[in-house]
């Protein structure tokens, strides 16, 4: 694993730079393997990113969109990541609905949407039964509990390592969530990190020695790049 901690002066420094690095693997992808595929993060942070994207002239058809996580709510209810990114960017660019894949929350069984959206990855990847598929980049946030995606502490999808897609579970609310080999298995993961009610997390995680299902974003040890982007109200003072 090779990471890359950056501390920008604030979040408008922040998105401008995590735009740069999306923009040269969208590039990147592209020539390589003809197409870019992207898990959205959901939360508030990364949402001045999607907009930013919507400005710039990108190949939206060789683009494919994914989500990490997302609420078990329908996809127009104000909690959805989906919409979010639906708002924020997706509406506002040519880009193709099926270049769009969102997490089943219309049912009224979150494991059998999880399911569900596991067969939408292994077919969209092919790929084999228990083989994790590479991410051209996954986007992904910390809560003050440390939480990522919808990996909630001390909670049991954290242990899932034979699935793509878990239940998560948020104060006994269900998420659909990506899970940790998923994620650690992405050529590029990219955390964007803002505000001082993050410093204490941000301590645990990137302390040498605590618990990892206690702090669950410091099971995210990808293979590929990990990009910490942090602004100097969140990681101003951190050991890194
Ligand atoms: C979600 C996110 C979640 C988010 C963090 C940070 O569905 O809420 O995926 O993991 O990234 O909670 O959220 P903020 O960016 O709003 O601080």
């Amino acid at each position: 694993m090779n990471k890359i901690v950056e501390v920008l002066p604030d979040k408008a420094a922040l998105i401008q730079r995590s735009l740069e690095i999306v923009i040269s693997k969208i590039t990147k992808a592209i020539e390589e393997r003809g197409q870019f595929t992207i898990a959205l993060a959901g939360g508030s942070t990364p949402k001045p990113l999607y907009e930013a994207m919507a400005t710039q002239n990108l190949p939206w058809d060789k683009i494919h969109v994914f989500w990490g996580d997302e609420r078990y709510v329908p996809p127009d209810h104000p909690d959805s990541n989906q919409r979010m990114a639906r708002q924020a960017m997706l509406d506002r660019v040519t880009i193709p609905e099926g270049n769009i894949h969102p997490m089943p929350t219309g049912g009224s069984n979150p494991s059998a949407d999880a399911d569900k959206h596991e067969a939408e990855l292994q077919a969209f990847f092919q790929a084999q039964v228990g083989k994790f598929p590479k991410f051209d980049v996954i986007l992904l946030g910390i809560g003050d509990d440390a939480h990522t995606a919808s990996l909630f502490p001390h909670t049991e999808a954290l242990q899932v390592r034979d699935r793509m897609i878990a239940v998560g579970n948020k104060d006994g609310q269900p998420r659909i969530t990506f899970t940790v080999p998923l994620i650690n298995h992405a050529r590029e993961v990219m955390f964007m990190v803002v505000g001082d009610s993050k410093r204490a997390a941000l301590a645990q995680i990137f302390a040498p020695t605590a618990d990892d299902f206690t702090y669950p974003a410091r099971l995210i040890q990808p293979r590929g790049q990990l990009w910490w982007l942090l602004d100097e109200s969140a990681g101003g003072d951190l050991k890194t």
